[in-house]
């Protein structure tokens, strides 16, 4: 959907610039349609609409699942007592297609990050480490933390650098994850690699009758788009789009065509969208229904059954799917909106006893309070390419844009403003909170987004609603999360105190 808004703004653009004359195009000499001025990447762009007429501008190669799904491991604390992990930023190469090593980037290992485990009410130490040659941060996206501790692009590791964050656990079970923030390279290190899971549990989580054996019925997925050179490696910059950078090439878990074995039994997936820029809508081919039961910073109060669910950049969202009901000979996918096989089910024969889900996992509301609290802050939205701005305004690591006091809630509305070619989508993205959004347009936002949320998708036109209390002090940042819009400026910054 965000492709299509983007691409007929594309043939709208071309129409308008084509096609008239005599108006402030003309001024920069780009009026007609001599691709002269063109750089050769809007012109391939052409050239691809043009023979394909395509509504996708990058489509997704189907998965042959000719591979495992690689786990990503469990991060072990070094010392039990004190709960310290060590997390190290790295190069090194991969084997993502078979005999060839693609340089690449990650923590603890050379490709993406292992799962970090936390539990409510710990006190945890996460020690990090800069081996890269260049500067990075280390973002915990979606966790409740002091501003100073939260890898901002303020709080740069220079390489060889090591920095400490110590602070106690303090919210509900979840999805997190955790990925690089340094101001004009983190979609370039997020697509080299750098992207890992934080879990959460909580004394909710942990007695509730929830599949929770890792890599057997509780399973990670982070999904993420790529553009492959011909010799098979990730070279960012020539496939940079200043609109969100896509690839042809899906990879679940850093797998390249990967497939998933499973019991027949209930499932339940955590899904990340690790992706630069890229949409998914997560279907099952077979049009049957799953159950969400997790949104990004909490379970959902019931699960909720779904034939389809959106992820924009940043959002996670925990499902189940029945494989009980299925037979092994049965093929059974996740596919995207327009058929693209992500991720091929093998269902093994074996049957382990599969219960109900729990009617009832959380008791999260918004209430009458948060309903009627007047709007506080306004955040409006607007542009495209590398003219994206927030309140008419492009990120200033020296400026703060707004201060919020401390355990304060307030109303955020945030309004996507449309431009002459309708605009698209933006996942917004708060730090250091999660949020509850109040409303959509005036109205109750649907089932599958009333829980705890960092990540918003705000379609054009739309307004909206969301309450917002920081736990922490400190400065953090709210952005769009197509990564390279943030690039562009897309940040704004709130201080809490
Ligand atoms: Cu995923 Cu500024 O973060
Ligand atoms: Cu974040
Ligand atoms: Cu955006």
């Amino acid at each position: 959907m965000n492709s299509k808004v983007l691409f007929t703004s594309l043939l709208l653009g071309i129409v308008i610039i084509g096609g008239c004359s005599g108006n402030n195009f003309e001024s920069n000499g780009n009026a007609s349609m001599d691709h002269s001025n063109m750089s050769e990447e809007e012109m391939m762009d052409m050239e691809g609409m043009e023979m394909e007429g395509d509504p996708e501008p990058v489509e997704l190669k189907n998965s042959t699942g000719e591979n495992e799904l690689v786990l990503p491991p469990l991060l072990e604390p070094e010392n039990e007592k004190g709960i310290v992990y060590n997390i190290t930023a790295q190069k090194g190469t991969t084997e993502i297609f078979d005999g060839v090593q693609t340089a690449t980037y990650g923590y603890n290992g050379s490709f993406l990050g292992p799962v970090i485990r936390l539990t409510e009410g710990d006190t945890i130490k996460l020690r990090t480490n800069n081996a890269l040659s260049e500067a990075t941060t280390f973002h915990w996206h979606g966790l409740d933390v002091q501003g100073a501790g939260d890898g901002g692009p303020h709080q740069l590791l220079q390489p060889g650098e090591t920095k400490e964050v110590e602070f106690t656990v303090n919210q509900q079970a979840s999805t997190l994850w955790f990925h690089p923030h340094p101001e004009g390279a983190t979609a370039e290190q997020v697509y080299n690699g750098l992207a890992g899971l934080i879990y959460v549990e909580d004394e909710n989580s942990k007695n509730l009758a929830l599949p929770n054996e890792y890599g057997v019925n509780d399973f990670p997925l982070v999904f993420q788009d790529r553009e492959f050179s011909n010799d098979k490696q990730l070279d960012y910059q020539a496939v940079l789009n200043e609109d969100g950078t896509l690839g042809d090439t899906l990879l679940i878990n850093g797998t390249l065509n990967p497939k998933l074995t499973v019991r027949k039994e209930k499932i339940r997936l955590r899904l990340l969208n690790g992706s630069n820029a890229r949409e998914y809508t997560f279907k099952l081919n077979t049009g049957d229904k799953f159950q969400q039961i997790g949104t990004d910073g909490g379970l959902l109060n019931k699960p909720t059954k779904l034939t389809e669910i959106i992820l924009t950049t940043g959002e996670r969202a925990e499902i189940v799917v029945d494989f009980s009901k299925y037979k092994p000979s049965e093929d059974i996918a996740i596919i995207n909106e327009n058929g693209a096989v992500l991720l091929p089910f093998k269902i093994d024969e074996q049957k382990s006893n599969s219960v109900d889900l729990p009617e009832t996992l959380n008791n999260y509301a918004v209430t009458e309070e948060e309903r009627n609290l007047p709007v506080t802050k306004k955040i409006e939205l607007f542009g495209m390419g590398d003219m994206v701005t927030i309140n008419g305004k492009k990120f200033d690591m020296n400026r703060i844009d707004f201060t919020q006091q401390q355990g304060e809630t307030e109303i955020w509305e945030l309004y996507n403003k449309p431009d002459m070619m309708g605009g698209m989508t933006h996942p917004f993205h708060i730090h250091g909170t999660q949020f509850k959004i109040v409303s959509i347009d005036g109205k109750e936002p649907p089932a599958s987004l009333q829980g705890w949320k960092d990540t918003v998708a705000i379609q054009p036109k739309q307004t909206i609603k969301l309450a917002v209390k920081f736990n922490n002090k400190g400065v953090y940042m709210f952005h769009c999360h197509i990564l390279e819009h943030e690039e562009n400026g897309m940040m704004g910054q709130v201080e809490v105190k």
